[in-house]
């Protein structure tokens, strides 16, 4: 069926949308450009000095002439940490490499010496995470001090902290997805082990080294004077230790080594169904910000937005006329077949029984998943308890945790509570969770917040037959209002990784159509599991 659009633009719903939706794209594109702007920083200089290219410009070196780079989680660490540019010192993200998607990961030493805070070994272990989940070869551009040391006891000890790092490297050379380093700078201590677990490395004479301790380490612990490249330089590992396998000249000669050894991977997975020729949709993604509520409690047309994205505004729509506050159905992005499970409202048990179901029949048809978001939350209420909604909520959790097929999130405004779950929030890992810059996530609403936490302090008074007033309780429910609404902005969020990045809605197509065919690399036989028992 074709999403027809009802839309007249008014002079005053619509331009108030708009305007508030610009503004708050305007606050994202600063934090996004103050992220990409380094060339003021004094280190940038002192790194240009040295002949290197900054981290970006390696990765755009690498890629094939005239592609795009998926850019994750740009704005990572975001107002976190001080002194410290958004990005959390790596750049992560997929792109074509002598025509392979390849994930690459590269340390941006202008950034306390590419040293890893926290966020940054977030950022790496999902960049493996994903290449894991979609069979994608690694490259690691290393020019990194190893572990930010004043913040150790955050970025050594615990499960997902440094060694994980080497340890997702033997995961996934063990599953047969090629490896390689390109050492371009340091890499020192435990990231060590990078080059020394990758298929192939390479480095740069005079500029990479490699060594478990660095010149100090060895003088303090052996009283011996050695320079960095004597100890563990370009030539020593190239011919002496055999550490690294190709030498390179510069950065450019190392990146262009790299493209061939990809060249040279050989044959690649057997892909899902080939796209057809994509078809635009019959409206134009640049209405969408006017769609957008101004008041995010106003209805969201979730139609009329998929039909400025999908191709050719084509949904074949499953249970139309049941459970209307999910919109299940078929449809292509980009020419890739996939089926859209979003939000029309508020969760009921018909709805999730809907979506249920059809994701057991994407998961069968081995058609993936795309969730949009917008969800406040299943419905509450006697009747609703009554009617065993938690039990029908649960297959839908049931069905999108085991669901085979790659999962893609889409979130376009709020995504509360258990909705969040049902609708494949990060714990249910997705491929890819994007969502836009006026997204909201929370466990609850701000409003909501303020009044169930205002109204358990009024009764832990009450019970402990303490004075309060009126007054202190408003204020202490307009605090909570105060840090819900700030914690639940979408930059509160991908600053600390909760998501893969902001997009605009105009790049949605685009990003939707690239991640369906990053997806495609998978061969079946890496998703095979089955579904838990469903409480009827
Ligand atoms: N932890 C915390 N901060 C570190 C660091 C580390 N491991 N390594 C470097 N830094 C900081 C420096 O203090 C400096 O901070 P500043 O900008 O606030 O002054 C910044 O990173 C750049 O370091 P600098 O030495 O000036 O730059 P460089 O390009 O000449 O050298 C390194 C970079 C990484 C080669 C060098 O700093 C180094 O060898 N660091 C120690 C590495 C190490 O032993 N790591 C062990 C980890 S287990």
């Amino acid at each position: 069926m074709t999403l027809g659009s009802e839309l007249i633009f008014t002079a005053g719903e619509h331009q108030t949308n708009l305007e508030v939706f610009e503004k708050t794209r305007a606050r994202y594109r600063l934090a996004l450009s103050q992220a990409m702007a380094q060339e003021k920083d004094k280190t940038v200089q002192k790194h240009r000095s040295r002949g290197k290219l900054l981290a970006r410009e390696r990765v755009m070196q690498l890629l094939d002439p005239g592609t795009a780079l998926l850019e994750l989680s740009p704005l990572s660490g975001f107002e976190i940490y001080p002194d410290v540019r958004a990005g959390a010192g790596i750049v992560t993200g997929i792109g074509q490499v002598s025509g392979r998607l390849c994930m690459i990961v590269a340390n941006d030493a202008t950034v306390k010496g590419g040293t890893y805070f926290p966020l940054t070994v977030k950022k790496h272990l999902r960049a493996q995470e994903i290449a894991l989940e979609n069979a994608l070869p690694c490259i690691y551009l290393v020019d990194s001090g190893g572990a930010f040391l004043p913040l150790q006891d955050q970025v050594f000890p615990d499960r997902d902290h440094f060694g994980r790092i080497f340890y997702n490297q033997a995961q996934l050379s063990a599953r047969g997805i090629p490896q390689i380093a390109v050492v371009l700078g340091s890499c020192t201590a435990g990231g060590a082990y990078v080059p020394a677990m990758c298929d192939e490395t390479v480095i740069v004479r005079g500029q990479g080294t490699i060594f478990l301790g660095g010149p100090p380490l060895v003088k303090a612990a052996t009283g011996v004077d050695v320079s960095a490249e004597e100890l563990g330089g370009a030539e020593v590992h190239c011919k002496i230790s055999g550490v690294s396998d190709y030498l390179a000249e510069n950065d450019l000669d190392a990146l262009e080594i790299t493209r061939r050894i990809v060249a040279n991977f050989g044959e690649m997975h057997p892909a899902y169904s080939l796209p057809s020729e994509p078809t635009q949709p019959l409206y134009p993604a640049s209405d969408i910000s006017a769609l957008i509520p101004a008041n995010p409690k106003h209805p969201f047309p979730m139609r009329e937005v998929l039909a400025r994205i999908i191709d050719a505004s084509q949904l074949d729509e499953f249970k139309a006329e049941y459970g209307k506050t999910i919109i299940c159905g078929f449809t292509q992005i980009m020419g890739q077949t996939v089926g859209i499970i979003a939000n029309d409202g508020i969760l009921f048990s018909e709805s999730a029984l809907k979506a249920a179901h059809f994701i057991q029949l994407c998961d069968r048809r081995q058609i993936p998943l795309l969730f949009v978001q917008n969800i406040s939350g299943f419905m509450v209420g006697k009747e609703y308890e009554h009617g065993g909604i938690a039990k029908d909520g649960a297959k839908l959790v049931n069905a999108v945790s085991c669901a085979r097929v790659p999962k893609l999130t889409l979130i376009v405004a709020g995504s509360f509570g258990a909705g969040n779950y049902g609708m494949a929030g990060r714990a249910f890992q997705p491929r890819f969770l994007f969502t836009w810059p006026n997204a909201q996530i929370g466990v609850m609403g701000a409003t909501q917040a303020a009044s169930v936490l205002s109204e358990v302090r009024r009764e832990a008074l009450k019970a402990k037959a303490e004075q309060y007033s009126e007054k202190d309780l408003t204020a202490y429910s307009r605090e909570i209002e105060k840090q819900y609404l700030s914690q639940s902005h979408a930059l509160y969020a991908t600053a600390r990784l909760w998501d893969d990045g902001i997009i605009e809605p105009e790049q949605t197509r685009q990003t939707l159509g690239l991640a369906l065919n990053i997806c495609r690399q998978t061969p079946r036989s890496l998703t095979n599991h089955d579904y838990g028992i469903f409480r009827m």
